[in-house]
């Protein structure tokens, strides 16, 4: 990580750059107050000509690229993100004549990057992106690491693609106007850091979370850029998070039931005596220090997340979950069913999904 003393937002701190090391499809992501306004400066090094826009956000809050630009408003949510919009978004770039070495940029939250994102990667083959997240979930997260995906009616990031944006700037500005629960919801990724070698990011600011958080994602990515190995330590909490979002039917937010996830993986990997009590108690404590929910929602059962969970992406060999050991987190499958349902019995319930889980 840099800080370019040199450059302050807004408010006075320092902007920060953490490098994507990725050979020549490296890129900087870069994280501080006022950053979207060097947006003219990344789009001349790319050397576009012309720019696609497409913001989520109010015009007020979409810079300018310096360049002629064509502005496409977009919103963010679950619904739009579907090849019938990635057909739209193309058709719109191909009326504006948009050509290869021109660029995309998407501004919103991780609905709207990933589909913009894997507009840019299809059109053309492939033209540079840039993405300007605007939710925190998007800045610590979804923003980063190349993937690019939309839903189908069959299940969610069915369809996508791996392309890595030539520069990403999280401008932390745009977090003052993000909902309380978004806020949070973010910080669910950012709780999972604590137990994937970030580190304890309690008591720094936010853009240092955020940028501790980018560091390690790109450190992973940079290893794994394909998600054949080591990129399954992101999924640390995810595979009882995923579960739960399915079982509430998405009332949790993903960010929520991840940290969810993650108190559990915690409890879990105490029950296979991988960690002590201590550290069982850590996770519990992050999670809680972040402001999210720590017990399972009311009315999912035990044998219903079990079942949810035998679905998980990486469960190749029966029940398949990151967890913390002596050596940090890995990969751990065939983890016998029965102490999944035991500490899933234990956990704590609260009384109504996404609400006050707290
Ligand atoms: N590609 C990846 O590696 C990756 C990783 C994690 C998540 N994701 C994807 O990201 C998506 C979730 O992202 P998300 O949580 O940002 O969802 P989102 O895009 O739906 O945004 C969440 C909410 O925040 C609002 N919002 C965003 N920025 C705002 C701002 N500055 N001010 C006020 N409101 C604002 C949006 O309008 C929306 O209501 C999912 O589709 C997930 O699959 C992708
Ligand atoms: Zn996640």
């Amino acid at each position: 990580m840099t800080d370019s003393e040199d450059r302050r937002g807004g408010d006075g701190s320092p902007w920060l750059t953490i490098d994507v090391d990725l050979g020549e499809r490296g890129y900087p992501v870069r994280i501080g107050a006022g950053i979207r306004h060097t947006l003219p400066e990344v789009i001349a090094a790319i050397g576009a000509r012309r720019v696609a826009v497409v913001s989520a956000r109010p015009a007020e809050w979409t810079p300018d690229p310096g360049v002629d630009a064509l502005r496409v408003e977009a919103r963010d949510g679950e619904r739009g993100k579907s090849l019938a919009w990635v057909e739209e978004l193309c058709g719109r770039f191909a009326e504006f004549g948009l050509t290869r070495s021109d660029a995309v940029v998407s501004c919103g939250g991780g609905t709207t990057t990933d589909a913009v994102g894997l507009a840019a990667a299809l059109y053309h083959r492939g033209v540079p992106v840039v993405h300007l997240p605007t939710s925190l979930l998007a800045q610590v997260d979804a923003s980063v690491g190349g993937k690019t995906a939309v839903n189908l009616p069959q299940g969610k990031n069915l369809v996508g693609a791996y392309w890595q944006p030539r520069a990403v700037l999280c401008d932390t500005d745009y977090l003052t106007t993000l909902p309380e629960r978004e806020r949070v919801n973010g910080y669910g990724e950012i709780a999972r850091c604590h137990f994937i070698g970030a580190g304890d990011l309690r008591g720094l600011s936010t853009a240092r979370q955020i940028a501790a958080s980018v560091a390690r994602k790109a450190q992973i990515v940079s290893l794994d850029e394909r998600d054949t190995g080591l990129r399954h330590l992101l999924n640390y909490g995810h595979t009882l998070g995923h579960a739960l979002e399915r079982a509430t039917d998405f009332a949790l937010r993903h960010g929520e039931a991840v940290a969810v996830g993650t108190v559990f993986a915690g409890r879990l990997a105490g029950a296979l005596g991988r960690i002590g009590p201590e550290r069982v108690a850590e996770h519990l404590d992050v999670v809680r220090h972040y402001g999210l929910p720590t017990g399972l929602p009311a009315g999912v059962t035990t044998g219903e997340l079990v079942s949810l969970a035998r679905l998980d992406k990486k469960a190749t060999d029966g029940l398949t979950f990151v967890l913390d050991g002596p050596d940090g987190a890995e990969l751990v499958a065939g983890v016998p069913e029965e102490t999944v349902s035991a500490v899933l019995d234990a956990m704590p319930r609260q009384s109504r999904a996404g609400a006050s889980a707290r």
